[in-house]
């Protein structure tokens, strides 16, 4: 029997758009009412603590209410077929609760928290992380996120994906924050690349690549349609 192929699909903010969570380049370039580098950055962190802990207590208490779309469920039947691997810049857990088994979280989890002394104590946290709430070792605990100046730890096993893969599937987002948008560079030189994007935006990585097709529109639809095509 053949070896299946690899598909490897990076995703951002705008897969769970249609779920109603906000992306982040909306016109008025704030997060949520936030300035992003007052709530994503460690500078922000050493501000004001309180206000950054409350800021992704809403985001997590928002998740609840939220269920994943047409798009987080298309890309578990790629399984099917395909070895498949889910890249995404996304904190929420939508394509967990769409099916998707092998799913790496770039920017970190909302449904996680980490010691601030010792990283590698993170815990799944469900509800609220207050200023009090703290690791084993009595340091304050603090969401599991990669703030805007932080290493970006999965980075490598993102990359030891991508470097075989035959199909990449690039869906809703802007392609701007780095090192997230320059993974796509990492694949082969003979791998399709597709975009599903309503404002698509070809960066250097992919003004490169001569395998290209881009998909002018909301993931819902995007996806239903690449899903069917590549599943054969
Ligand atoms: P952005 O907000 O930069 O981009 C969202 C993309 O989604 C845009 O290209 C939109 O055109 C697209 N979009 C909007 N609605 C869509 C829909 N219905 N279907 C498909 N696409 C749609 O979000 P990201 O690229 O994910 O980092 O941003 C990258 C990182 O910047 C985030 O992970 C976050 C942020 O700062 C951290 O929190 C560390």
């Amino acid at each position: 029997m053949s070896k299946r192929q690899k598909i490897v699909i990076l995703t951002g903010a705008g897969i769970s758009a249609e779920s109603g969570i906000n992306t982040f380049r909306d016109a008025d370039g704030l997060w949520e009412g936030h300035d992003v580098m007052e709530v994503a950055s460690p500078e922000g962190w050493r501000k004001n603590q309180a206000l950054v802990l409350d800021f992704y207590n809403q985001r997590r208490r928002q998740l609840k209410t939220v269920v994943p779309n047409a798009a987080h469920l298309a890309l578990k039947e790629l399984e099917k077929q395909y070895e498949v691997v889910v890249i995404t810049q996304n904190v929420d857990d939508l394509h967990e609760r769409g099916g998707s088994t092998n799913i790496i979280h770039l920017h970190g989890e909302l449904k996680k928290v980490r010691s601030t002394g010792d990283e590698d104590l993170i815990y799944d946290w469900e509800d609220d992380c207050v200023l009090g709430d703290r690791c084993k070792k009595g340091y304050q605990l603090r969401p599991h996120i990669v703030w805007f100046g932080e290493a970006v730890p999965a980075l490598e096993a993102a990359v030891d994906e991508i470097y075989d893969a035959h199909h990449i599937l690039i869906i809703g987002t802007s392609m701007q924050v780095y090192p997230a948008a320059g993974l796509v560079g990492y694949a082969p030189r003979d791998a399709n690349i597709y975009y599903i994007d309503p404002n698509p935006s070809i960066n250097y990585e992919l003004q490169r690549r001569n395998k290209l097709e881009v998909f002018p529109e909301a993931a819902t639809t995007g996806v239903r349609k690449l899903v069917d095509r590549l599943l054969v």
